[in-house]
Parts: C-alpha cells; structure tokens; sequence
C-alpha cells in the first residue's frame, strides 16, 4: 500500500510528517507522488488560525469524488486540527477514515491495516510520547529539520497550540545529536532545529546554547538555523553562541506579536516591549551582521488605535529582514477565547493588517536591495523548481539566493555577487566556489521561509 502525505502549517508539521513516513515506512507501505498512485492519503493538519482549518476542510470536499472513483481509498487527517476536533470532524466529514492527534502517530500502521470501514479517532496526548527510536524518512538532500522538543509550555491567550500539542517535551540531547549525525552522514549540512520555544530546551545541564555548540561540532554540518525562539529566557549565552559560533546561522526569528505592553500582558507574552529591545539591542551590537525576523498579530482582544501604532512604528524601527504578519483569529479551546472579547471590527483588523504588509514589504525591500553589488557566501541546498538552471541557497544570514548554477553543487558555499533582489530573494551572479560540499546530487527541491507559522503572511 502506498501513502501520500499532504502537509499543512508549519516546520514542526513538515518533521512530523518526515517522522509519519518513516513510521509507516518501517511497517512496510510504500510511497506514492501522486493522488492517483495513492492508497492511502493524510493531511497532516494545522488549527492555528480558522483560515488554515477552512483550507483543510476545502481540501477533503475536493476529495470526496477521489474517494468514490477509487473504493478502498483511505483518508487521513492527523496534526493539530485532528487533535482540536477530533470526533467533530467525523460528524463534519463522515468519509474520513482516521483521525490522530500529535502524539498519536505510533499507531498509524495499526489504525491503516486494521482499517474495518468505521473511522476511528484517537487524539489523546501522551506526555511521555517522544518517538525516540522512530527514524523520519526525509527526502533526499542537504537540509533536514530536526524537531528538539514537542509541545509547549507557554500558554500565550490567542494560541491555540498549547491545546493541540500539550505541555512541552525535550527530546534528549544524545537522541538529538544522533540524529544530525544520521543526516549529516546521508550528506546533509544544513539543519534546523525545531520545537516552539527552542531556547527553553535543557536536558539536564544543556541548555540551547550548549545545544548548538555540540550540533556544531558534527562532522559535515555547516549551517545551524532554528525556530523558533521565545523573547522571554532569551540568554546571554545564546547570545554569545549565535555571535561567535561560525556554523550558526546569523538570523535570529524574534516573535515580538505587539509592541504594546498592554497587549503584550493580555496576551501573556511575559515580556514587555523594552525588554523585547533588550534582546535585539545585545544581538546587533554582538553580531552586526545579524538579520531578524518576526510575527505580528493586529487585531487582538481590544487592540487599540494606540496598541496598534506602536507596533506599527516597532516595525519601522527594528527593521526586520521579514515579518510573518497576521490578523487575530479567535480559536476555541485558548484563553482568549474562553475569557476575552473578539471585540475588533473585522474590517480594522483588516486595515491594520494591510497597512503593516505594505510597511514591511518596503523595509525588506530595502534591505534585500542594500545588497546589490555586494560579494556574498552563499550555501547551496538545491535547485529552482521552476528553472533548474538556476541554484537556489541561503547567505549565512538567510537571505535566499538564486544564481544561475555554473559549476554550484548542492552543499558547496560559493560566492555570489548580487545583481538584483526583490523584498524575499537576492539574484546574483556565480562568482567562484568557496568551498566544496560532500553532496553530489539533490533530487528534491527546498523550501523557503522559517517561521512556526505559514510562510507567507496573509491578507
Ligand atoms: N511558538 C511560536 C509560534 C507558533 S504559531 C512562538 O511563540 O513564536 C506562529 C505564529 O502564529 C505566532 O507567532 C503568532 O504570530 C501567530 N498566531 C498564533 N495564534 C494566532 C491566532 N489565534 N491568530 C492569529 N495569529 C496567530
Ligand atoms: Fe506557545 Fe508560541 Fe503559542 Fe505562545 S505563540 S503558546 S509560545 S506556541
Ligand atoms: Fe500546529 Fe504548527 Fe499549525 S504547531 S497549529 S501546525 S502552526
């Protein structure tokens, strides 16, 4: 039987569904590249705005004629939306064959081969669910992102997280360190750590920083990246590590959400604004060359005129190299909405989050187009989809960069002179090979962008 495995929200969903496959693999399905070829089909699902949810749900309507054409065709919903609905989403999409919550996938194989025509539902959390011993089978390349921690302890109102992934769990350092050299020896040289709040990660005396030293002493791997951080229990010891590790990337992703410390309260970010400065002040005057994005959300519980003018001018000031920019979604099972008014006008929300898009696409623009005439190291990780001509990589900065390839191999570092950038890319021109990786050949294509949410903002 062959598995198809479609993925919804954010990197932490794209490791899961890594981690799925390799379940399922090691119980002996195959892998199908296209709906026809499939057996089986998942959605590996996000809840964290209605917007996302709505898609999913689109997306099976679009189904249900696969379905009929093809009798024995199971369908899957399995992530966050899987755990937020659960038997609802049954009653809403009776074809549905199975359902299974995050810490649920051990039992996928069971939930498939068993299968006798009633869907079945298991959305529990298993706190002590890591999915050590479980190996991900990720496609062939030289980027991997490698999940530290599951779940989160946060508990910010808005979000909806905390109620589909439970409390946090840290993977153990050897556990983590095993797998980079699994993938570092598969060629891999480019990793990303992922859990919510990466820097509350510890394992006895290693904290995150000393995580990223012991990650950069693996043989082969050149680039560590990670997402995404919290504000709060941001140390001077990270710090230190991402300004004076070479193989850490220089990119920092700092969700700050408002810069209105009223909002910022009622959202239980646990930070105030200055202290959110704090933080962006030490990391440029350690590591001038540092590039940091972040996530913003307008519209929230009564988020004044004045709440969202300070953002707006937080925007201006700090200069992000991008920004993941949303409006307030209300979620059932959050704080916010079990406790506070969904009180601004759809339409402000809107406005708000329009004018804030346009600001920061003018900003990254600026700063992408600073660099024209500018030398750059570049990582290779793989080909344009649309052009193979073209290489497609990341500056230590994590500017994307796409060159026409000359002799460029997925895993060199090369240099690149930069002719041309839009606000999300630079254009460049091979220049010389700065390096040569041990990689020889990418059959898969990269993605972009690095964030726990979508990767485009949204309108
Ligand atoms: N753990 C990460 C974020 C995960 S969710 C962190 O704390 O940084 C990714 C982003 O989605 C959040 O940073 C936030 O900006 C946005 N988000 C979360 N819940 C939301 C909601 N209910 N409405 C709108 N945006 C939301
Ligand atoms: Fe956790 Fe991030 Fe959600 Fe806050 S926004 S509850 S830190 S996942
Ligand atoms: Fe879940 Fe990630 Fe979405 S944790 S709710 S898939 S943003």
């Amino acid at each position: 039987m062959k598995i198809l495995i479609e993925t919804y929200g954010c990197q932490m969903n794209t490791a899961d569904s890594e981690l799925i496959q390799g379940i399922l693999s090691a119980a002996g399905y195959g892998v199908a590249h296209t709906l026809d070829e499939a057996d089986v089909i998942i959605l590996n699902t996000c809840a964290v705005r209605e917007k996302a949810e709505a898609r999913i749900l689109g997306r099976l309507t679009n189904m249900l004629p696969l379905k009929r054409i093809k009798p024995g065709l199971l369908i899957g919903v399995v992530g966050c939306m899987a755990k937020h609905l659960g038997q609802k989403l049954i009653e809403q999409v009776p074809y549905v064959d199975f359902v299974a919550g995050p810490d649920q996938y051990r039992a996928l194989p069971e939930m498939i081969g068993k299968h006798h025509g009633h869907a079945e539902v298991r959305t529990e959390f298993d706190r002590s669910e890591l999915y050590s011993g479980c190996s991900p089978k990720r496609p062939k390349g030289v980027t991997a992102w490698i999940s530290i921690q599951r779940g989160c302890n946060y508990v910010c109102t808005y979000c909806i997280v905390p109620f589909t992934r439970g409390a946090e769990r840290n993977i153990p350092a050897c556990d983590i360190l095993a797998e980079v050299k699994r993938v570092a020896a598969d060629g891999c040289s480019v990793v990303t750590l992922l859990g919510q709040t990466v820097n509350s990660y510890r394992d006895g005396d290693i904290t995150f920083a000393k995580l990223l030293k012991l990650v950069a002493q693996v043989d082969g791997i050149e680039q560590i990246r990670f997402t995404s951080p919290h504000p709060c229990g941001f140390s001077d010891e990270l710090i230190e590590v991402i300004a004076t590790e070479p193989k850490v990337a220089k990119f920092v992703h700092l969700p700050l959400q408002s810069a209105s410390d009223d909002q910022l309260a009622l959202m239980r970010r646990r930070y105030t604004y200055e202290e959110y400065l704090t933080i962006v002040k030490k990391l440029r005057t350690q590591c001038p060359e540092i590039a940091i994005s972040t996530d913003i959300i307008v519209g929230f519980c009564s988020e004044s005129e004045a709440d969202y003018e300070k953002t707006k001018r937080a925007l201006m000031e700090n200069r992000y190299a991008f920004a993941f920019l949303f409006a307030y979604s209300e979620r059932s099972l959050s704080i916010a909405a079990r406790s506070m008014k969904d009180d601004v006008p759809r339409e402000v929300k809107q406005r708000r989050l329009a004018e804030i898009i346009d600001i920061q696409q003018k900003i990254s623009k600026e700063i992408y187009q600073s660099r024209i005439g500018q030398k750059v190291a570049v990582i290779v990780e793989g080909f344009s989809r649309r052009d193979p001509g073209q290489a497609v990589g990341n500056t230590r900065d994590f500017k994307t960069t796409i060159f026409p390839r000359g002799e460029a191999e997925p895993g060199d570092w090369v240099e690149v002179e930069i002719e041309d950038a839009t606000s999300q890319t630079l254009k460049g021109r091979f220049v010389r090979i700065l390096s040569k990786g041990r990689h020889p050949v990418v059959e898969e294509q990269i993605d972009v962008g690095i964030s726990l949410g979508p990767t485009v903002s949204e309108e």
